[in-house]
């Protein structure tokens, strides 16, 4: 079975990225499912019902979130009754939304699991210790379990996978918005990367809009971040996963792109 598993989508340009590149590419790569981190999907922060459905629209079958979860407050208005999209599981009690879902594929059940990491990201739960305390109950009524784990820091990333190797197919990194090469199946059989990437706006910092952010960074005044235009890319990893053994045998980084 494989699994393309999409980066961070910053608003217009990133779905755009999806519409232009996504379909022909499920087809030639012969794509079971499709899980995208959409935190940003709704211009740059967040994501409203209608991005959801647009997204859902061009075959994302899953959508994970970050530390932006509840920037567009529309998502308050359907996030739990839309079983396709995932808040992270490791938010303190008492939040609305899900933290894992179950995305079938004929027969086939794959367990999707989002965690946000606790460096330089406050105020959550420890995802070790959430994801121990959930694992058991998600094994039972799946056949393989990918992870989007929503963090900053490389360490924290590579120490949780190693914590949890062996336990599902995959752990991909989310959030910097900037793709590492460090894609591999770890030693008890999980597909691992550092960070998906970007599926955004290639002229940009990080999918945002050039200018914006410099004048950010050179006066600290507050101001607003518009999402930057022009060529676009989808960035991801496509991992093989053996259904049987609920591990993983191949992971590959992938960008698709019109610009180069
Ligand atoms: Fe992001
Ligand atoms: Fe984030």
């Amino acid at each position: 079975m494989n699994i393309l598993f999409i980066g961070d989508i910053v608003g217009r340009a990133g779905r755009r990225a999806i519409r232009e590149f996504l379909p022909e590419f499920k087809s030639e790569d012969n794509i079971d499912i499709v899980i995208a981190n959409g935190e940003n999907s709704a211009g740059g922060f967040g994501i409203t019902a209608a991005v959801a459905e647009e997204l859902f629209g061009y075959g994302i079958d899953c959508i994970t979130m970050g530390n932006h979860t509840w920037n567009n407050k529309d998502i308050f208005s359907f996030i739990d009754d839309e079983p396709r999209l995932i808040r992270p599981l490791n938010y303190l009690p008492g939040v609305p939304g899900k933290g894992w879902t179950i995305i079938k594929n004929g027969d086939t059940r794959i367990g999707v699991i989002n965690l946000v990491g606790q460096v330089y990201l406050e105020g959550n739960n420890s995802p070790l210790m959430i994801f121990n305390e959930y694992i058991s109950r998600i094994e039972g009524v799946t056949d393989a379990i990918v992870v989007d784990f929503h963090a900053e820091a490389t360490g924290e990333k590579l120490a949780f996978a190693n914590c949890v190797d062996g336990r599902v197919a995959a752990v991909v990194g989310t959030h910097t918005h900037v793709q590492t090469s460090d894609a591999m199946i770890l030693e008890s059989g999980t597909a691992y990367i550092t960070d998906l990437g970007l599926t955004g706006a290639i002229d940009s910092i990080l999918g945002m809009d050039k200018e914006d952010v410099m004048n950010k960074y050179k006066t600290n005044l507050p101001g607003r971040y518009s999402v930057a235009t022009g060529d676009c890319k989808l960035e991801g990893a496509l991992i093989s996963v053996d259904k049987d053994e609920g591990l993983s045998c191949n992971i590959k980084t992938i960008r698709r792109t019109n610009k180069f």
